[in-house]
């Protein structure tokens, strides 16, 4: 078993987590739970083939010449997910983000309306305005604890608004929602029958908690496939964002066509070669590390879940069916947003993702990152404990 307990010392390492404090105003001593990425190091199998590189020493361009990077990626996905890609369909870039803005390029037009469901990862919201594409916004539903798709509002919006593209978000960041068939195929059937092209954002598939399942739209039916760019990463899995690897499937010859040039538009080309080299490795031989990381996680969530319902009742954990991502309703507090940040910044001395920068819906919420090893989970929530109680006196 892998020791996820492990306190790695990640300061003094570039680290955007750890290291931007001070630039970014918080305070020196501060625990960050705010952006996505692990305090865990990466699977030993990807260590090891990254230091027979560094061994080799010389860093030039690269690119998968041979099967074994596409082969590594197709056992993955017909493993894990029951979906067969073909060698022709990937396309490799260095980031999702960099996807999702190339894929806006390539399929609208400056001034066409591009469809997001917030709360959501806030860089669908400025890639579609930063491309000068008009935003429109399909709220999530917030019922009893869970979320929902809006359908109803999704089919008004898609056809009084003319729009292009969607962004899907699955497992959805921040609510930890994995939808099931039934709603992506009544959003599938959607924008199939609107002709609609859809972005499905798969970064977290890894991430799913026992009893849930993630399911590729591209999948589902074959209509889908031919309207969908799917994109997909080891970074957030085997936590190596920062080498810069992802990769994106795209079926249909024109929307590659089109998202291809639109690529080499912004002038990339070859892969980075760490990030080619710790993908193909991840694949290949990180399913055990990732199964036994996914149950650590699940104990982390466990003692998250029990440490706010013993200790901070006020607080309302939604339960993520997937992602290492908690989503918290702060709202009995009756904070406004600006207070809640000083409360958790200046007092608590702990670095969430505040609500309101995933968009609509957001406000009164805090995204809580428990991908750290649970002593530091534990030290955090003692903080947010401290704080509230001092509040009281
Ligand atoms: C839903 C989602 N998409 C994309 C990203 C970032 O992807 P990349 O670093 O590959 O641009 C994140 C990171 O948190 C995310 O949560």
């Amino acid at each position: 078993m892998h020791n996820f307990d492990e306190i790695v010392e990640r300061r003094g390492t570039n680290s955007l987590k750890y290291d931007f404090a001070a630039i970014k105003g918080m305070p020196d001593d501060i625990l960050p739970f705010w952006v996505a990425d692990m305090d865990f190091k990466s699977p030993p199998a990807v260590l090891q083939a990254l230091s027979q590189i560094i061994h080799h020493g010389i860093f030039g361009y690269s690119d998968s010449i041979d099967e074994a990077y596409f082969n590594a990626l197709f056992g993955w996905y017909q493993d894990r997910f029951n979906w067969h890609i073909k060698p022709e369909w990937l396309v490799k870039l260095p980031g999702v983000v960099f996807a999702i803005c190339t894929a806006i390029r390539a399929l609208t037009k400056p001034g066409d309306a591009v469809l997001i469901q917030q709360p959501v990862y806030h860089p669908f919201e400025s890639s579609v305005k930063g491309n000068n594409r008009r935003l429109v916004v399909n709220e999530l539903l917030y019922r009893d604890g869970r979320y929902y798709m809006n359908l109803e509002e999704f089919e008004h919006l898609i056809a009084e608004e003319k729009v292009k593209l969607f962004i899907l978000c699955n497992p959805q960041n921040p609510t930890g929602r994995v939808w099931t068939r039934e709603e992506l195929t009544a959003v599938g059937d959607i924008c199939a029958r609107y002709g609609v092209y859809v972005i499905s954002d798969e970064i977290h598939q890894d991430f799913v908690y026992p009893g849930y399942r993630h399911l590729v739209f591209a999948g589902l039916k074959p209509e889908y496939a031919d309207i969908t760019i799917t994109c997909t990463a080891p970074s957030k899995t085997f936590n190596i964002p920062g080498l810069q690897i992802s990769n994106i499937f795209i079926k249909d010859e024109k929307i590659r066509r089109l998202f291809i040039e639109e690529m080499i538009r912004t002038g990339y080309s070859q892969p980075n070669l760490m990030g080619l080299i710790a993908c193909q490795a991840a694949y290949e031989k990180g399913a055990q590390w990732l199964d036994e990381l996914i149950l650590y996680l699940t104990d982390n969530l466990a003692l998250l879940r029990d440490f706010l319902k013993n200790e901070l009742p006020v607080i309302c954990l939604i339960e993520p069916e997937g992602t290492y991502l908690a989503w918290l309703d702060f709202r009995e507090l009756g904070f406004p947003d600006r207070e809640l940040d000083r409360l958790l910044v200046q007092r608590a001395k702990i670095w969430l993702s505040s609500g309101p920068t995933f968009g609509a819906g957001g406000q009164g919420f805090q995204r809580f990152n428990i991908a750290c090893p649970r002593a530091v989970l534990e030290q955090g929530l003692n903080r947010l404990k401290e704080a509230l109680a001092n509040l009281r006196i």
